[in-house]
């Protein structure tokens, strides 16, 4: 199974266009230290034919054009990306698939909830249905990708932003609102889980003995969005877990053996994107590869 990560920052990327803060700044500058990250998406595929991207993100146009292994092939119109397989609804997600609107054969993999939320905003139909396939997946039922199976797990988490009912704080939901994705090909295992708002016990379960992980890595700490006065809500609230803590994810993975585990969706304010920062080297220390765009796996 080859495996490319196409971005590594969460929703906004790395820099941020409305963050004046003084990391999105040095990533302006070209600081090396501060390396650009567009959002989070990984493409997956089992002999380098026949690509899957797992979520669509907003800079899906720039990540392609980034990405030769996407690049069309023969004839006039081509891709290897077969499919897109979605983890929730949030915008970071799904807002790359009317990218992929030029009458271009393709599966959309996701769950009941998910392709609601797309059949329910008329703009997702210029993925024309005779061309592009909406396939419907269950919950823990395993679906082919070109020789890989994958399968869509409820891991904790909430409503898109754009879905929540007032101000008041959504539920977390354990459901198929935001889930991770398990794939294997036979002698490799991997999971991806960009959004994950509290270990679970299955949760950890299901990582057990995994080749490679792509896990969360939005905030260093809960509170770093209030405390740097950029925003009004804590990691919790918007349904990740942080990295640092004794909740966090750095800690919960101490316990859990796994091959290599990937830290990726990554939020501007968090200093783990900073390769001169401390995090960064509590990070690694921990044993977490912190994701790049353009890195490569072959598991
Ligand atoms: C998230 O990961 O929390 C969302 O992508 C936030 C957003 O929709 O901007
Ligand atoms: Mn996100």
């Amino acid at each position: 199974m080859k495996i490319i990560v196409l971005g590594s920052a969460a929703g906004g990327g790395f820099p941020q266009w409305n963050s004046n803060a003084e990391a999105c700044r040095r990533a302006r500058q070209g600081d090396p230290a501060a390396e650009s990250r567009t959002q989070a998406s990984v493409a997956v595929s089992c002999g380098g034919e026949r690509w899957f991207l797992l979520n669509a993100s907003p800079d899906l146009r720039q990540q392609i054009n980034n990405t030769s292994a996407l690049h069309p092939r023969k004839g006039l119109r081509d891709s290897p990306v077969a499919g897109v397989v979605l983890t929730g609804g949030d915008v970071d997600a799904v807002a790359g698939l009317l990218t992929l609107r030029e009458r271009q054969a393709l599966t959309i993999y996701a769950t009941q909830r998910i392709h609601g939320v797309l059949d329910a905003n008329p703009i997702f139909a210029v993925l024309a249905r005779d061309i592009v396939a909406r396939s419907v997946e269950a919950l823990d039922h395993p679906f082919a990708l070109d020789g890989l199976t994958a399968s869509l797990f409820a891991v904790p988490g909430k409503v898109p932003l754009y879905l929540e009912c007032g101000n008041e704080p959504p539920p977390l939901v354990v459901d198929d609102t935001t889930v991770g994705l398990e794939i294997v090909d036979g002698d490799s295992r991997m999971l991806y889980i960009p959004g994950c708002a509290v270990m679970t016990l299955p949760l950890r379960r299901r990582l057990e003995g995994a080749d490679l992980v792509f896990f969360d890595g939005t905030l260093w700490q809960d509170e770093e969005m209030v405390t740097a006065g950029i925003g009004e809500k804590n990691g919790r609230r918007m349904g990740h877990m942080s990295l640092s803590g004794p909740d966090g994810t750095i800690d919960a993975f101490r316990t859990i053996k796994v091959g290599r585990k990937v830290i990726i969706h990554m939020n501007n304010s968090n200093p783990v994107l900073l390769s001169d920062s401390p995090q960064r080297a509590e990070a690694e220390a921990a044993g977490w590869i912190i994701a790049r765009d353009g890195m490569e796996f072959v598991i």
